[in-house]
């Protein structure tokens, strides 16, 4: 009898350590940045291997950058940036608060800042709390499949023209 509980707890144990394992490769997946170059100040970042409503965080000059590649059911936007056919999300990942960092729930499509609870949507347009605008967008120029943070291509120029980004 005892033989048989021991195998059942091993038996458990084994699946549950498979299961922490799984959970660390999933988490750990998300954190992977996407390939890119940094070289004097600009980062180029290759999004055609991004995954659809997986966030990735790269840093560009000190700052977190969220990259969330979008679905086609998520809502358009006239800040999102197109490339090959793709919309993407791309924005400092700084709340516009105080700063913090928000976290992005891809269940609920929706960015949460845990300081003070503001809350963006997956355009990074604040809906909720104390942020007093949307997230900022960084400087970018698309190239290829590919895009240059640091540098401002027309794109770039022109959600600056119409005032639809922060310039930092
Ligand atoms: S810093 Fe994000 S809500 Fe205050």
């Amino acid at each position: 009898m005892s033989s048989r509980r021991d195998f059942m707890g091993m038996a458990l144990g084994g699946f549950a350590a498979l299961g922490g394992i799984a959970a660390l490769y999933a988490a750990k997946k998300t954190w992977d940045p996407l390939p890119s170059v940094k070289a004097g100040g600009f980062t180029t970042i290759d999004l055609s291997v991004a995954k659809e409503n997986e966030l990735v965080i790269e840093k560009w000059r000190g700052k977190p950058i969220f990259i969330l590649k979008k679905s086609a059911s998520m809502p358009k936007d006239n800040r999102e940036i197109v490339i090959g056919g793709n919309r993407y999300l791309v924005a400092i990942g700084l709340c516009t608060h105080l700063g913090c960092i928000p976290a992005y729930l891809p269940n609920d499509l929706m960015f949460k800042c845990a300081c003070h609870g503001g809350e963006f949507d997956s355009n990074g347009k604040q809906t909720f709390g104390p942020p007093p605008r949307p997230l900022d967008i960084p400087p970018f120029k698309i190239n290829g499949t590919s895009l240059v943070l640091g540098e401002t291509g027309p794109e770039y120029e022109k959600m600056l023209a119409n005032k639809l980004t922060q310039s930092v």
